[in-house]
């Protein structure tokens, strides 16, 4: 153990070099003219792990981006097998003049790396790579069997990992799925996260006048599609924050009394969470708590309002279209078909008959409650403890990792979610960044999770 933990730190400087060549490559998935990028990552990757020394690793092409995926199974069929999952696509960038520094081109300020996907989730998925290296360099082999399945399109659905997952059950088969991409509840503080929200997310357009109209010609008589959407958006939710949408409740697990319990003993102050946002207040569905309402209560957002003039200066024009992007967070046991299916036909149903509606799902995930007790989680406390020097505490999720699910389901593997983001990573946003220590500390409790999975959980 000392050996190992010594590589890491005598390591440390060329890990942080590695980890900004990944960073460097704009890895952007949801942008197509992006592609080549997307593949010139994977590639990167591939080449990273192999150079680290599981050099049984390949590449997977998919209609969409590429799959990096690789594995080491040297430890026998005896010891059991932990799949890592993490993605090496990044969001878009925009507004890129709010960031301080350039976000391909990695820097640090106040021990943190500032760069695009630097939490989310080069990072943190570039822990787990390094610490097998440092088990493989230091030791010759792993104590445990390692496959590791890195995609690049979590960023825009992962939407052919579902089917590949399907197709290849006995290669991907394993006994915990371990995950690195979500967040601690707070600095010094880390978490194992047990929830994760789905997500249903669909466009509707409207379509009134089939051309573009003189809006005092015709303002008045004929139906305006904005407006119309607008009033359809409207009945989304009723005063108190509950969605309209018939049985859109139906399927949601009702909090438990000690779950509540469990989340009002967590460290959270509304006061510095409005601070932060410079919001004078929050606001959401009656007769639940800010974490209640973000990590176990489903909501509905509207991504995107598109319509008219937003030109400079006026125009006086009552537009032929509108649309709007909606997505919905859900909570177990809501399932996203079902969800999409009613969401399309509530609007439907609201729509004037004075225009024409169209809705499509552009992507979706099914919500999940992971176990608390599974021996994979146990080696991930005593790998967080051991590595950060503080016991890690239990947090849900209102963010999604849509494949998640897909796990459970298809491979019938536990998943872990140890994360190591920060709340202050500004994930998404301007001016990513991840903290270096936990970068560092990251490997550590990686390499350290290897060998308590490999006490713990026993194969049978
Ligand atoms: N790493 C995030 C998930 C996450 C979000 C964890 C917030 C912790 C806090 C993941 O990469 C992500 O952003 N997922 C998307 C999925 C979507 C595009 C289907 C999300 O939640 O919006
Ligand atoms: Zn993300």
């Amino acid at each position: 153990m000392n050996n190992l933990i010594s590589f890491i730190e005598k390591n440390k400087e060329k890990h942080l070099e590695e980890l900004f060549e990944f960073l460097r490559i704009p890895s952007i998935s949801s942008v197509p003219d992006n592609a080549l990028h997307v593949r010139e990552c994977a590639l990167w990757l591939l080449e990273n792990i192999k150079n680290s020394g599981i050099e049984d690793c390949r590449i997977f092409e998919t209609e969409g981006h590429p799959i990096v995926y690789g594995q080491w199974l040297g430890a026998g069929d005896s010891a059991p097998t932990v799949l890592i999952y993490g993605h090496y696509d990044v969001q878009p960038v925009d507004p890129i003049e709010l960031w301080k520094t350039k976000p391909f081109e990695p820097s640090i300020r106040n021990g943190k790396i500032y760069a695009r996907g630097s939490s989310d989730d080069k990072g943190q998925v570039f822990t787990h790579i390094k610490a097998i290296e440092s088990h493989l360099s230091t030791f010759g082999r792993l104590p445990i069997n390692i496959k590791l399945l890195i995609e690049g399109e979590e960023e825009c659905g992962s939407n052919h990992l579902e089917d590949f997952i399907k197709d290849n059950k006995e290669l991907l088969r394993c006994d915990t799925v371990l995950v690195s991409d979500t967040e601690w509840f707070a600095e010094g503080l880390p978490s194992i996260c047990y929830s994760l929200r789905g997500i249903s997310y669909i466009e509707v357009f409207v379509t009134g006048p089939n051309r573009d109209l003189h809006s005092g010609t015709f303002g008045g008589a004929v139906d305006n599609p904005i407006f119309v959407l607008a009033n359809m958006i409207a009945k989304l939710k009723d005063e108190y924050g509950r969605i309209q949408i018939p049985g859109f409740y139906d399927d949601v697990l009702e909090l438990t009394i000690e779950e509540r319990e469990g989340f009002k003993k967590l460290p959270f102050s509304e006061k510095e969470y409005c601070d932060d946002l410079e919001v004078d207040g929050v606001n959401g569905e009656f007769g639940y708590t800010t974490l209640e309402r973000t990590w176990a209560r489903p909501s509905l957002d509207i991504n995107g309002f598109n319509g008219g003039y937003i030109g400079e200066g006026a125009k006086t024009v009552l537009p032929s279209t509108a649309s709007a992007k909606i997505s919905m967070r859900l909570v177990p046991h809501q399932n996203y078909y079902d969800i999409s299916e009613k969401i399309t036909k509530y609007l439907m149903s609201i729509a004037p008959p004075t225009v024409k509606v169209k809705v499509n799902t552009l992507h979706g995930g099914n919500p999940v409650l992971v176990p608390r007790d599974s021996c994979g989680v146990k080696a991930a406390m005593l790998a967080l403890e051991s590595a950060f020097g503080t016991k890690p505490v239990f947090m849900r999720e209102g963010g999604s990792i849509p494949i998640v699910s897909t796990f459970l389901s298809e491979l019938e593997s536990p998943t872990v979610l140890m994360g190591l983001g920060l709340p202050s990573d500004n994930i998404h946003s301007p001016n990513e960044s991840f903290a270096i220590d936990n970068f560092y500390g990251g490997i550590k409790s990686s390499a350290i999770f290897f060998d308590e999975y490999s006490k713990i959980c026993k194969t049978d």
